[in-house]
């Protein structure tokens, strides 16, 4: 449904795409479209998001209100829709598809089996025999009791729809079961009362292997692999990631096929981030985001293309190319404080830093454990790009103004 050539934007040619989320990723997503010209439009739950400033137009709404959401696409009319959160209707989305009024990106499908952890697990682990943690789903506490006897312990017990560790906890013995299903009850995004017990995976590290679904050469979709991210996260978020994460050759080969296996069932074009745990040659999937992932934002200086200029370029039916130039890393810069219209100092200091460079998103409203900026290094060895990006990180220093 995307025309075979691009348009003029503002112009009856445009090629339109409306993106559904519009933070930091988004952001980074629309300048790529805006460098080919294409009319963007960016929605978000608040005012002023990230990449609503840098769209053509914006609308502020409810995400997961499906009538709202038609309306808008109906309004617009855009040849995409990209969705780039999981809180939103999915359902919507569906009818989207069907009704022939825009393409989802990737697909409709997509974006409600990979909203709630329970479709994405059957799929990858029933439908497609893919290794991943043991696991139940639980709806009560004795069922919760019931899930953790199975799978052993320690156990992590996630609310199915949630997102940045939400709701998340590890659970070490049977007396902190019942604080952990209160805990994810409170944090579900949409009450479901329907949590995950996964047995804790000992892993010696774990990546993102983002995946590109594009059109090659054949003139059909082909599946293109950048080089995996390692990363670290805290309390449910990414801090740091670099790229590329040193591998076996058996395990980056089997990294390669779980993450292949998982983005063709869900079909479409796109960057998909797969997230895996890597314990010696094995290779568990963990779930998968049918979009750029954060942890991917060190390709804005690692690789030929970033991951937004993949998205970009694979949603609208062209090319792609996932070189990476060099090694490199990501740290993140946190408000630190609860506020609105903060300021950055150190800024220069942290730019002084070699082969550093930064994002700073333009949220208007700061929270202290928000993410408000990325330090992005590069380096012959990852080391030093850790190093880099993460005193690059520190020197920033934001401040209520
Ligand atoms: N079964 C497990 N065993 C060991 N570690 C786990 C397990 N499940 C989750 N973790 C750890 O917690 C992190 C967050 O888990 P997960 O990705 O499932 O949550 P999330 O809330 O969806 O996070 P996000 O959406 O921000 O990626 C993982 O990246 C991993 O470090
Ligand atoms: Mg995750």
């Amino acid at each position: 449904m995307v025309p075979p050539r691009l348009g003029t934007p503002l112009s009856p040619s445009a090629t339109r795409v409306l993106l559904l989320g519009s933070g930091e990723l988004g952001k980074e997503v629309i300048i790529a479209l805006q460098r080919l010209g294409v009319e963007v439009i960016a929605v978000d739950r608040y005012s002023n998001a990230p990449g609503q400033q840098v769209a053509h137009r914006a609308h502020t709404v409810d995400m997961s209100d499906p009538e709202a959401l038609l309306a808008i696409i109906e309004a617009e009319r855009p040849h995409l829709v990209v969705p780039e959160i999981e809180a939103i209707a999915t359902d919507a989305l569906a009818v989207v598809e069907e009704r022939g009024l825009a393409e989802v990106i990737p697909t409709a499908r997509a974006t409600q089996l990979t909203m709630n952890r329970e479709g994405i697990r059957r799929l990858a682990a029933e439908e497609l025999g893919l290794p991943t943690s043991p696991y139940r789903f639980a709806q009560s506490l004795d069922e919760v009791r019931a899930a953790a006897e199975q799978v052993g312990f320690p156990c992590v017990i996630k609310p199915v729809m949630s997102s940045s560790g939400k709701g998340q906890s590890t659970v070490r013995s049977a007396d902190d079961l019942a604080g952990a299903w209160e805990y994810a009850l409170a944090g579900g995004r949409i009450n479901h009362g329907t949590v995950i017990v996964e047995g804790f995976v000992d892993f010696d590290y774990e990546i993102t292997q983002l995946t590109v679904r594009a059109i090659g050469e054949s003139g059909e979709v082909e599946t293109y692999f950048c080089d995996p991210i390692g990363h670290v996260q805290r309390d449910g978020d990414y801090v740091e990631s670099w790229q590329p994460q040193p591998m076996s050759e058996a395990a980056l080969a089997r990294a390669r096929e779980v993450a292949a296996a998982v983005t063709a069932a869900l079909g479409g074009r796109g960057v998909f981030g797969v997230e895996l745990f890597v314990k010696g040659d094995e290779v568990y999937f963990s779930e998968v985001s049918p979009r750029p992932h954060d942890t991917g934002l060190v390709t804005l200086r690692t690789q030929r293309y970033s991951e937004f200029e993949l998205h970009a370029r694979a949603i609208l039916g062209l090319p792609v190319d996932t070189t990476m130039l060099t090694p490199g890393a990501s740290a993140v810069i946190y408000g630190g404080v609860d506020a609105t219209g903060i300021a950055f100092d150190g800024v220069a200091d942290a730019l002084r830093v070699p082969e550093t460079d930064l994002r700073l998103f333009g949220k208007p409203e700061s929270f202290r454990r928000r993410r408000m900026g990325v330090a992005v290094s590069t380096a012959a060895d990852i080391e030093t790009a850790r190093a880099r990006a993460t005193e690059a990180a520190s020197r920033v220093r934001p401040t209520a103004s």
